[in-house]
C-alpha cells in the first residue's frame, strides 16, 4: 500500500486538518480586553443584527460568552441546532474548529459560519491527521481487516477525518451517543453481532471514549481493545492482535479530561461524606470506573440540575462549566475534581473582544474568520454526520 508523505508540522490546538479555509487570522482592530464598554457592545451588536445572526455556546465557554448565546449545550446539542437554523445567514459558533467545520457541513451554502478565534482547536482533534488515518487504513488492508471494519470517529476531530469515516461507511459520535453509534457500528460488518461478534471499530481520535463506551456502556471486554500508536509501524501491533481484536482505538486523548486521577476521585471520597463523582467519558477508563456518574457535559447539567439540594457533586470535567454549576446551584456542594487541572485553553480563547470583533464586523457588513470546509470533503463528512443524526433509537442519548 502507498503510504503518505511525512506530515508538515501541525500547530497543536489548531484544529484545522487544511481542509478548511482560513480567514482573517490576527486582528488588530480586536477590541481591548479593558474596555469598559465591551458588554454594551456585544448588547448593541447583537441587537443590530437581530436574527440575521444566532449564537451557539459550548458549554466549555467563558460566563462572558455565554450571556450572548442564543442557545447552549453540548457538542450533539449544537450540531443540531446548527443544522435547524436554516433561516439564519449567519452562525457564530462559539466553541472550538471542528464545531464550527460541523456545523458548516450541516448549514446551508448561503449560511456563514464564523469563528470568533481561528486559534480555537482542539489538541485532541490534531491527535489524528487525514494522511495519519489514511496510512492507518492502509495497515489494516495490509493485516486484512480492514473489511471487517467500521471507521467511528468523535465529533472532535476534522472534517477530512469525518469525511473518511463517511467514504468508508462509517458514523461520528458524541459524547451524548456514542453508545448507540458504537453498538451499530460494531453490527455492520461480520457476522452482525455487537458483542461476542466479529466485526470491528476503527475509533478516533479518542482512545478514553471508545474504551468508556465499549467496556462500560456496551459491557464489552478490556481485552477486545487494542491501541493504534499512529507513530510507529502498523500502529505498534502485530497481525494477529489487530485480528483478535474488536475495538482498534486510535492513540489519542483530549489534554484537560486526560489529567483528572484515581487519586483525586479517592481524595474527594475522603474528604466529602457521600459526594457523588461525576466525570466526562474523555476521562481515562481507571478514573470512569471509579465515579458514580459518567456523561457527556449535557448529562452532566441535568444529573446535578436533577439532584436535591444538600448533595455533594465533585466534578470531572472543564472549569468554566463546574464553576457556573456552582454558581447556578447554591443549594448544593459542588466542586472541581482535580486541583491540577485546568480551563480548556483553546476553548477559552473565544473571550469577549473576539465576540465583539466578530458580531460588530457583520454589522460593518464585514465577514471574519468564516469557516469553508472543501466541499468535496463536506460531502463525504455529511454523509457521516447524517448517519449519526439518523442512528436508531434516541437522538440524543445522553
Ligand atoms: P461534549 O460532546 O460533551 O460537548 O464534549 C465536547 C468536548 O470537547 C469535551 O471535551
Ligand atoms: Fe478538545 Fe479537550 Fe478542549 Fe474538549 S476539552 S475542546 S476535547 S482539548
Amino acid at each position: 500500500m502507498t503510504r503518505s508523505a511525512p506530515l508538515p508540522l501541525l500547530v497543536l490546538g489548531s484544529g484545522r486538518d487544511l481542509h478548511s479555509e482560513r480567514g482573517v487570522e490576527c486582528p488588530g482592530e480586536l477590541p481591548a480586553l479593558s474596555d469598559p464598554d465591551l458588554v454594551a457592545r456585544a448588547r448593541a451588536a447583537k441587537a443590530a443584527l437581530g436574527d440575521a445572526v444566532f449564537i451557539l455556546g459550548h458549554h466549555y465557554q467563558r460566563d462572558e460568552v455565554i450571556e450572548f448565546a442564543d442557545t447552549t449545550g453540548d457538542s450533539f446539542k449544537l450540531a443540531r441546532e446548527a443544522a435547524a437554523r436554516p433561516q439564519a445567514p449567519y452562525i457564530v459558533f462559539c466553541g472550538v474548529h471542528f464545531m464550527a467545520e460541523s456545523a458548516d457541513i450541516l448549514t446551508g451554502p448561503e449560511q456563514i459560519v464564523i469563528l470568533p478565534d481561528l486559534a480555537a482547536g482542539c489538541s485532541m482533534a490534531d491527535m489524528a491527521a487525514i494522511s495519519q488515518v489514511e496510512d492507518a487504513w492502509a495497515d489494516l488492508q495490509d493485516a486484512g481487516v480492514a473489511e471487517m471494519t467500521v471507521p467511528v470517529t468523535y465529533m472532535n476531530s476534522s472534517a477530512a477525518i469525518k469525511g473518511f469515516t463517511g467514504r468508508h461507511g462509517g458514523t461520528i459520535c458524541t459524547s451524548s451517543n456514542a453508545k448507540t453509534a458504537l453498538s451499530w457500528a460494531l453490527a455492520q460488518r461480520g457476522d452482525g453481532q455487537v458483542l461476542g461478534g466479529t466485526g470491528k471499530v476503527l475509533f478516533l481520535p479518542d482512545q478514553h471514549l471508545g474504551r468508556n463506551t465499549y467496556v462500560r456502556d456496551l459491557g464489552g471486554a478490556l481485552e477486545d481493545c487494542v491501541v493504534f500508536d499512529p507513530h510507529r509501524p502498523m500502529g505498534g501491533l502485530s497481525v494477529e492482535e489487530l485480528r483478535a481484536a474488536r475495538m482498534i482505538l486510535w492513540r489519542g486523548h483530549c489534554s484537560v479530561h486526560g489529567r483528572f486521577t484515581v487519586d483525586a476521585v479517592e481524595a474527594a471520597r475522603r474528604a466529602i461524606p457521600e459526594v457523588n463523582v461525576i466525570v466526562h467519558p474523555e476521562c481515562r477508563y481507571e478514573v470512569v470506573e471509579l465515579a458514580d456518574y459518567v456523561g457527556s457535559t449535557e448529562k452532566i447539567i441535568k444529573t446535578i440540575a436533577a439532584a436535591p439540594d444538600g448533595t455533594s457533586w465533585v466534578v470531572g470535567t472543564e472549569l468554566n462549566l463546574v464553576r457556573r454549576l456552582a454558581a447556578q446551584f447554591p443549594g448544593k456542594r459542588i466542586a472541581f475534581l482535580e486541583k491540577n487541572v485546568c480551563y480548556c485553553s483553546t476553548m477559552n480563547r473565544i473571550d469577549l473582544p473576539h465576540l465583539v470583533w466578530a458580531l460588530e464586523s457583520l454589522v460593518e457588513g464585514r465577514v471574519v474568520n468564516q469557516i469553508r470546509v472543501d466541499p468535496d470533503v463536506a460531502a463525504h463528512a455529511r454523509v457521516a454526520l447524517d448517519r449519526m443524526l439518523a442512528l436508531p433509537g434516541e437522538t440524543h442519548k445522553d
